[in-house]
């Protein structure tokens, strides 16, 4: 029971099981999406849910701060280090 997720700037796909972040999944992955501090302070890691986002986690307070201070207002960002896959079966279609 997996979520395929697609990292779609790095012509990247790659089959998870719920529980994964998405930082878990680009280390693994190869993709080249930046990271920075790895804890939901910095926005350096900052990603646009295409689509799938009923197969991740709700938006936590950190990506909530994260976003206003950095000016992102489009409710498809997210924070590649702190959201998580949480549901089987479906398709996350990410855009850095
Ligand atoms: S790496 Fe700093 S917020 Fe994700």
């Amino acid at each position: 029971m997996t979520t395929r997720v697609e990292i779609t700037n790095d012509f990247l796909a790659i089959n998870v099981k719920p529980g994964k972040t998405i930082q878990d999944i680009v280390e693994a992955s190869g993709s080249a999406l930046p990271f920075g501090c790895r804890d939901g302070e910095c926005g350096t890691c900052i990603v646009m849910v295409e689509s799938g986002m009923e197969f991740v986690s709700e938006k936590n307070a950190k990506e909530d701060t994260v976003c206003k201070t950095v000016g992102e207002t489009s409710p498809k960002a997210r924070l590649a280090c702190q959201m998580k896959i949480v549901e089987p079966n479906g398709l996350v279609r990410l855009k850095y």
